[in-house]
């Protein structure tokens, strides 16, 4: 008996979504994207694509070895793909979902990392994580930190290499390790999302395929007040942040945390002013 995520269809509604999602620690919705702008962020992607090498320089051996070298990375995706940032980024299944996890815990989140993984035929099956990890120095127990989602560019197959994911996990004491019957493989259409926790266990699957590449968006969204893992405002600068719509700025980071109502305070202020301001008037 192997373990299955639940699974959705958009028009189910983010309330269906997050309450699978909190309940397992992750659901996959289906029809996320419709065909049309499928086609067009897969257009978008491919010249950039193209250009990518698989056996790219990471930061270290670790996170060489986490990706491997039959991956094509294409990072801080809103600025390489106009689509990406309007259909997926701004999708409003993923803001209502992060409306309802994250909303309570900050006074606005921001994008965390947009990261499109094309895992290549050989590629091995990523180490089994919790995103959530990268925050290491914030005290456990804590609210949910981060909602997570991979977006299918092409099917996604057991073969391929499916996002893998563990249910339950996102309860789970931090040493307790997976069986192998406890995983569950994230099978699903292109233009279909799996949405898990920053604290579910998950990781890419292998690609035992001779030449199908299995394209993926990694889109995660954090709270307003913590570091990101992509460093957008140098990423996605302001003379590319200028193009975007508004939601997308304020998710990359250009809005103001304003606590303010809460007791607290700003966060990202640049001369004192709103950075949103500033990139409607021209001075950013
Ligand atoms: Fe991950």
């Amino acid at each position: 008996m192997t373990a299955t995520l639940p699974r959705l269809h958009r028009e189910d509604g983010a309330d269906a979504v997050v309450a699978a999602l909190l309940e397992v620690g992750g659901v996959i919705v289906e029809d996320m994207l419709d065909a049309g702008a499928l086609a067009r962020i897969n257009a978008e992607v491919d010249p950039h694509l193209e250009m990518a090498d698989p056996a790219r320089a990471h930061l270290n051996p670790a996170v060489a070895w986490f990706f491997g070298k039959r991956t094509r990375h294409l990072t801080a995706l809103a600025a390489k793909s106009p689509s990406f940032a309007s259909d997926v980024l701004c999708h409003p299944l993923l803001l209502g979902v992060c409306d309802a996890v994250l909303g309570p815990s900050c006074a606005r989140y921001q994008v965390n990392v947009a990261h499109l993984l094309d895992r290549g035929p050989g590629s091995d099956a990523q180490m089994l994580h919790r995103d959530e990890l990268v925050w290491v120095h914030v005290p456990r127990p804590h609210p949910e930190l981060q909602v997570a989602s991979i977006t299918a560019l092409r099917d996604f197959e057991k073969a391929n290499g499916a996002t893998r994911v563990v249910p339950g996990s996102h309860r789970w004491p931090l040493d307790r390790q997976p069986e192998p019957h406890e995983v569950a493989d994230a099978v699903m259409p292109a233009g279909a999302s799996v949405l898990y926790l920053g604290s579910t266990i998950h990781g890419g699957g292998a690609n035992d395929t001779a030449n199908v590449w299995r394209r993926g968006v990694h889109l995660s969204y954090v709270l307003g007040w913590l570091r990101t893992e992509e460093n957008h405002y140098l990423a996605t600068p302001p003379e590319v942040a200028r193009r975007l719509p508004r939601k997308a700025q304020e998710l990359l980071g250009y809005a103001l945390h304003d606590a303010l109502a809460s007791g607290g305070g700003y966060l990202g202020a640049v001369d004192l002013r709103d950075p949103l301001e500033m990139l409607d008037d021209g001075s950013l």
